[in-house]
């Protein structure tokens, strides 16, 4: 036996392979995706044309993007037989329908057996436009109305806000939630995507991957932070209570939820541009109160910034869905939505180059123990 192994618990700052789908500079608060830097993406690219530019390498010229955005639509009718899956289980967390249903898509896809790059491009593009579909089917089973039919004429952000909510969207929130989207779209080594590359790394599929990665990303210690956000400022409630309320938290080694992360040492950029948009969305839905409460814990975290503890992308993102009248445990979901081409990308990318991802425990328990039969046992 190995006697002095180094153990890197939670493979904190291990580097398992190169990539080239995203770069984090967690100290300078910077994201890039295939190069170009999420703000320039953030400010003038699209959802659709993100996902494009992650899971083939390069922005797409018109005609490519036309096609890439026809394709999402085509696919965003789900089969009967999946309605009849959320039909059976819509009183389960939000989180698990859509892990299910994902997992059960792929027995009604024709690439299943398939792991060429050009049928998980095509099952990529399936599940990118069928996860809303769950998501939206869902919420309106549990709550006793009628699924709604995509509209073909909305962009893939703005036709989740109308199969959810029954009302095409005003083009801010779509634009809005489209940049949401795009923002959470990849994101390097984070647990969800390691968890998608291990899956992949046994050579299995990419619906299982990413049947791992929603699983994952489910933990508030991930992608569950949003929720918890939102739940915070709400038991807050008003800006005047948020002293006492962060005091007795942290008192209590508790945790800001929306603060903190493995590589960001500074705020990270995502929270940035959803920190300024949940700022205006509140001012044109008249509730300034959200983000004031969100402002008053910023206020107070401000000396934890100089140990690295900063906003993270989930601070702002639960209270720009609340504004938009969307169900608080939906968060987590709509987080999943924009991360599934970055899933795609990372399964491409470990089935190009694969290596089993296999690393070890080390034992510390006995050896040698005497097996004692159950009679004999105190
Ligand atoms: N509030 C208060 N203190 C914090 C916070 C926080 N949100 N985050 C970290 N710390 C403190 C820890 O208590 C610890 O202090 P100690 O050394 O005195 O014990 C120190 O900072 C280091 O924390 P770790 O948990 O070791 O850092 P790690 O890198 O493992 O954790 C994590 C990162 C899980 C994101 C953590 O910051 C956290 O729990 N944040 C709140 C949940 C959250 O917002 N998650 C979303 C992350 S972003 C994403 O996944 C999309």
């Amino acid at each position: 036996m190995d006697n002095n192994p180094s153990i890197k618990r939670g493979l904190k700052d291990i580097y398992i392979d190169t990539t080239k789908s995203s770069y984090i500079d967690g100290n300078a608060g910077r994201l890039f995706y295939r190069g170009y830097d999420i703000d320039e993406l953030a400010n003038n690219s699209t959802f659709e044309e993100t996902a494009f530019l992650l899971m083939y390498g390069n922005l797409p010229n018109k005609e490519e993007l036309e096609n890439f955005e026809s394709e999402l639509k085509q696919a965003r009718r789900l089969p009967d037989n999946i309605i009849e899956i959320i039909n059976h289980i819509q009183s389960s967390h939000p989180m698990d329908v859509l892990r299910t249903c994902i997992s059960a898509l792929s027995a009604f896809d024709i690439d299943v057996d398939d792991n060429s790059r050009e049928s998980n491009l095509r099952k990529g593009i399936r599940l990118t436009a069928q996860a809303p579909a769950i998501v939206a089917a869902h919420d309106r089973i549990r709550k006793g109305q009628k699924v709604i039919s995509p509209d073909d004429n909305l962009s893939h952000a703005s036709n989740f806000l109308y199969t959810l909510l029954g009302e095409i969207p005003d083009e801010e929130d779509g634009k809005l939630l489209d940049k949401d989207f795009l923002l959470h779209a990849e994101h390097g080594l984070n647990a969800s995507s390691f968890g998608a590359r291990v899956t992949a790394s046994t050579q299995s599929d990419l619906h299982s991957a990413v049947t791992t990665g929603v699983g994952i990303l489910k933990g508030p210690s991930h992608g569950g932070a949003a929720e918890s956000v939102m739940k915070m400022a709400m038991e807050i409630g008003e800006p005047e209570n948020t002293q006492d309320y962060i005091n007795d938290l942290l008192n209590n080694r508790g945790r800001v939820m929306g603060y903190g992360h493995r590589v960001y040492k500074s705020i990270d950029p995502r929270a940035i541009h959803l920190r300024d948009d949940a700022k205006k969305l509140g001012e044109r839905k008249q509730q300034t109160k959200w983000y004031s409460i969100l402002e008053s814990i910023a206020d107070l975290m401000v000396p934890y910034s100089k140990k690295g503890i900063c906003q993270n992308v989930d601070f702002f993102s639960g209270a720009i869905y609340y504004l938009m009248g969307i169900s608080e445990d939906l968060y987590t979901s709509i987080f999943t939505m924009g991360r599934i081409p970055g899933w795609t990308a990372q399964v491409m990318e470990q089935f190009e180059k694969n290596i089993l991802i296999r690393p070890r425990l080390f034992y510390d328990g006995l050896l040698d123990i005497k097996y004692i039969p159950i009679n004999n046992r105190d």
